[in-house]
């Protein structure tokens, strides 16, 4: 089936300057884009923006932990460390595959509410989690949370991430598979050494929390670049280091690294503010995330996208610090790309279909054209003007409704999960 986006506004991470067109999705794929004073191609299903629609790449949400929306508000307000030791990781040992699966469409929910096409999540039962996202139709990038308490000894973790990648990655074309280390305080050198050697003979990537806070840094018992060098990360295949708030921007990353900024959630655990400008500075690849939503505590990529293009300008004292523009690239393609997904994050004809679209016929984008549609949408904008979210040309999230979930029952079973988990 086709559909026309008839008449809308179109921009993406890669254009100072938005278009307005008519564009044909046809077989999961932007088939046509042409101006809007050309005659548009025929469709099945037409929606007529009349130039008050816009159409957006679908966001990525380059790190989460998707299952803790069974955990939300649990150990408001506390450090990462105290955090994780008394308040969630007590739970976490109570929960089944059966919860992770309700909490991850759960989070699923509020993700394709708030324009999210695509989700890398770091948690444990993730065969359960590639269900949930290939039942739904939704595009993810999977890894086990890998912890190994003894030097030397990674135990069943490596090898249940191993597994997942065997029988999941590339399915359908909607799931990579990497390999997840938790963080260099949960696995000790050692064991990351083989992580890496395994990333790289299986051809994997590695999510990995790295540099989240001041004290990791301080614990490391090296400089950050040897601990890159000297964990083998630098020989896998492709690595995305969540947070960095505390990596040393003067260090030069290989091209196949990813930074993700979580700027709410670094934000609320006091973890500090990663040096963004100086990172795009000297063109490394970032994307956005949440992080869980038991640290954030919203699963909304768009709000990340504003806070990034806020946050630094105020740090840095300099307005022009992170552009729209950049704001959206990193919401978008750099997330796509860092987890090894091709042909998606911009709105290219012949590229994927996974794109949001938002509703312009608000009070507050009165005076947007296509010179400033990127600043009104990050600026003025927020989540609740989306209107739908297409993955594969398929509408997953509609004027309120979920095409392929059952919202009602999700809702139901999470509720009982997460009650379940706190008694
Ligand atoms: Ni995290």
């Amino acid at each position: 089936m086709a559909t026309l986006f008839k008449d809308v506004l179109m921009t993406d991470g890669s254009r100072d300057k938005a278009r307005r067109v008519h564009m044909l999705v046809s077989k999961g794929r932007i088939a046509e884009i042409i101006d809007a004073d050309k005659t548009p191609p025929t469709a099945d299903k037409i929606i007529s923006g009349h130039g008050k629609m816009a159409v957006i790449p679908g966001f990525v949400n380059a790190h989460t932990h998707a299952a803790m929306t069974l955990l939300r508000g649990l150990g408001e307000e506390a450090p990462l460390m105290e955090w994780l030791e008394n308040k969630i990781w007590p739970v976490e040992a109570k929960l089944t595959p059966e919860y992770i699966y309700w909490g991850t469409l759960s989070a699923m929910l509020e993700m394709l509410a708030t324009g999210t096409t695509c989700f890398a999540d770091m948690y444990f039962e993730m065969e359960r989690v590639a269900e949930a996202a290939l039942g739904a139709g939704m595009r993810a990038a999977l890894c086990r949370g890998i912890t190994a308490g003894e030097p030397g000894k990674i135990g069943r973790s490596l090898q249940n991430n191993l597994e997942l990648a065997e029988k999941f990655h590339g399915r359908e074309g909607l799931i990579t598979v990497q390999l997840g280390p938790h963080a260099p305080y949960t696995v000790p050198l050692d064991s990351m050494k083989i992580i890496s050697e395994s990333a790289k003979s299986h051809g994997l990537g590695v999510h990995f929390h790295f540099m989240e806070t001041e004290g990791e840094k301080s614990n490391l018992g090296m400089s950050d670049a040897e601990y890159l060098k000297e964990s083998g990360l630098l020989e896998a295949p492709y690595v995305v280091l969540a947070h960095a708030v505390w990596l040393d921007p003067n260090i030069d990353l290989p091209e196949n690294f990813t930074l993700v900024h979580n700027p709410s959630s670094n934000l609320k655990l006091g973890s500090g503010v990663m040096p963004l400008a100086s990172w795009l500075d000297k063109d490394t690849s970032v994307a956005l995330g949440t992080d869980g939503a038991s640290s954030n505590n919203r699963l909304d990529i768009w709000e990340e996208m504003r806070l990034a293009a806020l946050l630094h300008k105020g740090v840095n004292k300099d307005p022009l610090c992170v552009s729209a523009v950049e704001a959206l690239r990193m919401a978008t393609y750099e997330g796509a790309k860092a987890f090894g997904f091709s042909q998606k994050g911009m709105l290219n004809e012949g590229w994927v279909a996974d794109l949001v679209l938002v509703n312009l016929d608000r009070p507050h984008y009165i005076g947007v054209n296509e010179e400033n549609l990127a600043q009104y949408l990050v600026y003025a904008g927020s989540s609740a003007d989306i209107e739908g979210t297409m993955i594969n040309g398929k509408w997953l999230y509609k004027n309120g409704e979920y095409p392929t979930l059952d919202k009602e029952e999700i809702l139901q079973k999470t509720r009982e999960a997460a009650r379940a988990i706190r008694s």
